[in-house]
C-alpha cells in the first residue's frame, strides 16, 4: 500500500540536561510530515533546533517523547539491526564538509566506506565504480576519487560529502545547511544539483536554512521553527505570500528577498532583540517577548497549532 507520507512526526522532544535542574527544550514538542518526493524547508534563526530535530530523525539523538513514523512504521524506539537498516534509508548531508570529512581519507575512501560498511556491490571491483559514478554525478571526475579533502574547494568539499549520503542510496535526506558556507554562485550551482538528484534518485528532503529564499526555491512546503517550536508551516507558496505568524513576518522582514515584486509588497519590520535560550520554559508563547502583538494570555497560555488556509497552519493567539 502506498503512504500518503515518507515520514510523519508527532510531538516529538529532544531535551538536553544541563545540570542543577535545568534542562534545555531544544525540541519541544514538533509534529510534521513530509510526503514522498516533497522538500520541507525548514528555517529559523540559530539555536532554534533545526540540526537538532534533523539529528532525532536519524536517531543520532535519542528522541525524550513523541514519535518518528517512516514508511508507516513507528521508528522512534527501533535499535539493532532494523536501526542499521534505517541508516541507509535516512542520509544527512551537513553544512561544513571540511569538518564532516575525514582528512585522512581519500574522497574515493570517504564515498565507498558507506558501500562497504554496508556491504552494497559484490566487491571491490564493483564498489569502485560505484564509487566513481557518484562522483560523476555530483559534478566530480573519477580523478578526484585518489585526492584529498584539502585538495578541494568548498563547492567540490560538499559535492564530495553529498556523494558520500547518497551512496547508499537513501530516501530521505536532511540537507543541514548544505549550502549556507559557500558563496552565492556555488549555492546555485548546488542547490540546482540537488533538484536535479532530487529526481533522479527519487529523494525525499528535509531542507534546512536559515534562508528564507534559498528555502523557497527548492521547498514545497516550508516550516519555521521558534525556540524549540515550529510556529508556522503550509505550502511555501502561502507562507511567503501571506504569512501569519508574527514570527515568520519578522524573518521575511529581515531577509533581503530577489524578487523585485516581492520587496515592493514588503511591509514587515525586521525583528528586534535575539532569540534566547529554551531553558526550563514555561507555559506560553515563546515569542511573545519580541512580539510587538504579545498580550497577557500569550504570555502565560502555549498557543495550539490552527489552520488558517489551505495546509497552512500557525501556531498564534493573535490570529
Ligand atoms: N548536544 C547538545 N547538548 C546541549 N545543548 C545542545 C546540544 N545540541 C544543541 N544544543 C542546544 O539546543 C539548541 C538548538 O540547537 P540546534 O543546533 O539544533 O539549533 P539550530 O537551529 O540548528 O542552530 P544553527 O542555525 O546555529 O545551526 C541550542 O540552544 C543549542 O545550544
Ligand atoms: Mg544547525
Amino acid at each position: 500500500m502506498q503512504q500518503e507520507y515518507l515520514l510523519e512526526v508527532e510531538g516529538l522532544k529532544k531535551y538536553f540536561p544541563l545540570g542543577k535542574g535545568r534542562t534545555l527544550h531544544a525540541v519541544d514538542d514538533v509534529s510534521f510530515a513530509i510526503r514522498p518526493g516533497e522538500t520541507l524547508g525548514l528555517v529559523g534563526e540559530s539555536g532554534c533546533g533545526k540540526t537538532t530535530v534533523g539529528r532525532t530523525l536519524l536517531k543520532l539523538y535519542k528522541p525524550d517523547g513523541g514519535r518518528i513514523i517512516y514508511r508507516g512504521e513507528d521508528i522512534t524506539k527501533v535499535s539493532g539491526r532494523r536501526q542499521r537498516e534505517l541508516c541507509t534509508h535516512m542520509q544527512m548531508i551537513y553544512q561544513d564538509p571540511y569538518a564532516s570529512l575525514n582528512p585522512f581519507m581519500t574522497i574515493g575512501e570517504i564515498v565507498s566506506e558507506g558501500l562497504e560498511i554496508n556491504k552494497i556491490g559484490a566487491n571491490r571491483m564493483e564498489r569502485t565504480a560505484m564509487t566513481y559514478e557518484l562522483l560523476e554525478r555530483v559534478g566530480l571526475s573519477r580523478e578526484h576519487a585518489n585526492r584529498f579533502p584539502h585538495e578541494f574547494s568548498g563547492g567540490q568539499r560538499q559535492r564530495a560529502g553529498i556523494a558520500r549520503a547518497l551512496a547508499v542510496n537513501p530516501e530521505f535526506v536532511v540537507c543541514d545547511e548544505a549550502i549556507s558556507a559557500l558563496d552565492v554562485s556555488v549555492q546555485a550551482q548546488i542547490i540546482n544539483m540537488l533538484m536535479d538528484l532530487r529526481e533522479l534518485m527519487n529523494l525525499t528532503y528535509l531542507f534546512i536554512a536559515h534562508d528564507l529564499s534559498v528555502v523557497r526555491y527548492i521547498s514545497q512546503r516550508v516550516a519555521v521553527m521558534y525556540l524549540g517550536k515550529i510556529v508556522e508551516i503550509g505550502k511555501a507558496s502561502e507562507v511567503y505570500v501571506h504569512p501569519a505568524h508574527p514570527y515568520t513576518q519578522g524573518l521575511l522582514g529581515a531577509v533581503p528577498v530577489a524578487d523585485p515584486d516581492f520587496e515592493k509588497s514588503k511591509t514587515y519590520q525586521a525583528m528586534v532583540g535575539e532569540v534566547t535560550s529554551p531553558i526550563n520554559c514555561k507555559p506560553g508563547c515563546r515569542f511573545a517577548n519580541r512580539c510587538p502583538y504579545a498580550t497577557e494570555e500569550c504570555r502565560t497560555v502555549t498557543p495550539d497549532m490552527k489552520a488558517v488556509g489551505a495546509d497552512h497552519f500557525v501556531a498564534c493567539h493573535r490570529l
